[in-house]
């Protein structure tokens, strides 16, 4: 089967474990200290703190925004569960809002009819690594999270998606452009908030023992900052990291290559339409490939390529039609039609060109055969 996602990990990634291995240091330590400065000074930003998700991230950013209880967070229906689950899991209320139809990003004009007296951040989601039009979602004056997650190599105006908004996060999950397995970050535009999240993410307790046993006399006892969980990354995922960074610029370029020969090749089918690129001002990720149907035939054509050993998905299922969440009764047009029209189809550094080629020979001849 090919696969719709994957990394692409090896000789390099094993090596780097090793040195951990050898010096017989598994957990945070000088790794993962390395990791965060090398990605700090890739993305221009002010500084990283590692985590141990994207998930997780998105749960200690919307703590640190600090927002009143009961506050209102738009965030976009099309993207992942824990967007909307870590505003809930910080007291607050997920806003769904729609997102265009072309870029699958939330717009100044989708988040307009939502904003009350009550909302008090919007969520940003740079969806496949499109980024969105930030000036106007500026323009609210309000704190942004930018969740990007799909976007670590995206960038407007020559600044990189995450370093925009008060606070940014990344995933490196096990298929994202850097792919560590469980692993994630923040930055900010804030020094102070970084160095915050670097003291909650250990219990609270900022330093370990053996971190403070310089500035201290009895260096076993700690200062307990504030009430939080175990968020920690460790140097055998920083490894892997600091590898998959030295790799980026290659694989960013096998993405961007997929990416133009699915434009050139399904922009000649009448009956789909392919993902929008990156404006003059923007650079794109190529996180996945999102294709659209003009008919109802999307259901047909992903098991026809999954007959044909083509696995392919629907990121997202919009979240305001899973009932948990209590929105069922609200109407995003956009995002209903692409949860019925939009399918993912492979796009990773795994990828060999003759699995291209097949690929886009299996959706023409799907076109063909239904006469589309
Ligand atoms: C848009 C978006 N945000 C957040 C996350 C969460 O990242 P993680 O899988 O590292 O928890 C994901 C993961 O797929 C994502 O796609």
């Amino acid at each position: 089967m090919i696969s719709v996602f994957g990394s692409k990990v090896g000789k390099e990634e094993l090596d780097e474990i090793k040195t951990s291995i050898d010096n017989q240091w598994l957990g945070m330590g000088p790794k993962t200290k390395l990791f965060e400065d090398k990605f700090s000074s890739r993305l221009n930003l002010k500084g990283f703190t590692m985590l141990n998700s994207g998930s997780n991230s998105l749960y200690l950013a919307l703590r640190l925004l600090d927002l009143p209880k009961d506050s209102e967070v738009i965030v976009p229906s099309f993207t992942w569960i824990s967007c909307a689950t870590t505003i809930v899991l910080n007291g607050c209320k997920p806003v769904f809002c729609d997102v265009d139809l072309e870029t699958q990003n939330m717009s100044h004009d989708t988040v307009v009819p939502l904003i009350t007296k009550k909302t008090k951040a919007i969520m940003v989601v740079h969806y496949a690594g499109k980024p969105v039009e930030m000036a106007g979602i500026k323009e609210f004056g309000l704190p942004i999270l930018e969740d990007a997650a799909h976007a670590v190599d995206s960038k407007i105006d020559g600044k990189y998606c995450g370093s925009i908004g008060e606070i940014g996060i990344y995933s490196f999950d096990g298929i994202k452009n850097i792919a560590i397995g469980e692993a994630g970050g923040l930055t900010s535009n804030q020094e102070e908030i970084i160095e915050k999240a670097k003291k909650l993410r250990y219990c609270g307790i900022g330093k370990s023992g053996f971190e403070a046993s310089a500035a201290k006399k009895r260096w076993w006892e700690y200062d307990v900052f504030d009430f939080f969980i175990k968020l920690l990354p460790d140097d055998i995922h920083a490894s892997i990291g600091l590898a998959q960074l030295a790799k980026l610029d290659e694989n960013q370029r096998v993405r961007k290559h997929i990416w133009e020969i699915y434009q050139r090749e399904l922009s000649k089918l009448e009956w789909l339409y392919t993902p929008k690129d990156a404006e003059e001002n923007e650079q794109h990720s190529y996180f996945t490939y999102f294709i659209r149907l003009k008919n109802n035939k999307r259901d047909e054509l992903a098991q026809y390529l999954y007959d044909k050993n083509i696995y392919t998905t629907l990121r997202y299922q919009p979240l305001h039609l899973i009932p948990i969440y209590n929105s069922t009764h609200i109407r995003l047009k956009n995002s209903e039609i692409l949860n019925e029209t939009g399918l993912n189809i492979p796009i990773h550094p795994n990828l060999k060109d003759e699995e291209i080629e097949y690929i886009i020979d299996c959706i023409k001849k799907f076109g063909k055969k239904n006469n589309l």
